[in-house]
């Protein structure tokens, strides 16, 4: 039985003051329920902050990048070990803004993933494919590329600190075009087969596999209710403590 899953991106949003005064309110809405696994990924400036604020909740902290090098001349950049010191234990990684924005390679990602696993992070991996790539029916082939690569770093051993959140990029931000839960259930079950390919069935089974693109209260259960669907990477409605409590209520 896996465990569910709600994290909470913030991507390039939020102040100081906002974010000291929504990890509270989400600290507090959750209070002692365990029944789901949650993280909130806040930008860079502000891990120390929420960090701070999670001590003693249930709420684990993830950060939403890192580069891979234990330190050295990369100016702007954050390394795994720094992630670590500031009390992080997941980071999100393979991001389709990374990916498309920022134009993050597989290969620049699969360094990515075996830096972190190698600190002991645990690492969320972003796959997902375009709206064009969709309509030429190339989901499957560009999640194959896309887990084969990223998971290429990933041993027996570091498994179980991993998980992966299919993220259509034409979901993402576009509430119009979110995920139906059967699309979303399909790229599970493609995915989880696919892991199952390259590490075994019972590391599949084990998988914890969320979904994200504009996952909001209102259908957050009737996606996460659907087999295989073992949780959510939750952008723009983790922005606010209500709908975000809400994703998790409907996870339990
Ligand atoms: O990381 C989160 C995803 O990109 C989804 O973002 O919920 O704003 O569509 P969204």
């Amino acid at each position: 039985m896996r465990q569910k899953f709600v994290v909470g991106n913030w991507k390039m949003h939020t102040t100081a003051a906002v974010a000291g005064r929504l990890t509270q309110a989400i600290a507090d809405g959750l209070g002692s329920d365990t029944r789901v696994r949650v993280v909130l990924c806040p930008p860079f400036p502000y891990l120390a902050l929420v960090g701070e604020r999670l001590k003693g909740s249930r709420v684990a902290l993830g950060a939403q990048n890192l580069y891979p090098a234990a330190d050295g001349p990369f100016t702007g950049e954050v390394s795994p070990t720094m992630l670590l010191d500031l009390g992080c234990q997941y980071v999100i990684l393979g991001h389709s803004e990374r990916r498309h924005t920022l134009g993050e390679t597989d290969a620049f990602i699969d360094q990515k993933v075996r830096a972190a696993l190698a600190v002991g992070l645990d690492v969320i991996l972003c796959v997902g494919e375009t709206r064009d790539q969709r309509n030429a029916n190339q989901t499957e082939a560009v999640l194959d590329r896309q887990l084969g690569q990223g998971l290429a770093g990933v041993t027996a051993g570091t498994l179980a600190r991993l998980s992966i959140a299919y993220e259509p990029v034409w979901a993402i931000g576009n509430l119009s075009h979110h995920a139906t839960p059967q699309q979303a259930q399909d790229a599970h079950a493609g995915i989880r087969r696919r892991f199952g390919l390259l590490f075994g069935e019972p590391a599949a089974q084990a998988l914890v596999i969320s979904y994200g693109g504009s996952v909001e209260p209102e259908d957050a259960a009737a996606l996460l209710s659907r087999p295989g669907v073992d949780g959510a990477l939750v952008g723009g409605a983790s922005l606010h403590a209500d709908p975000f409590l809400a994703i998790v209520r409907a996870a339990s």
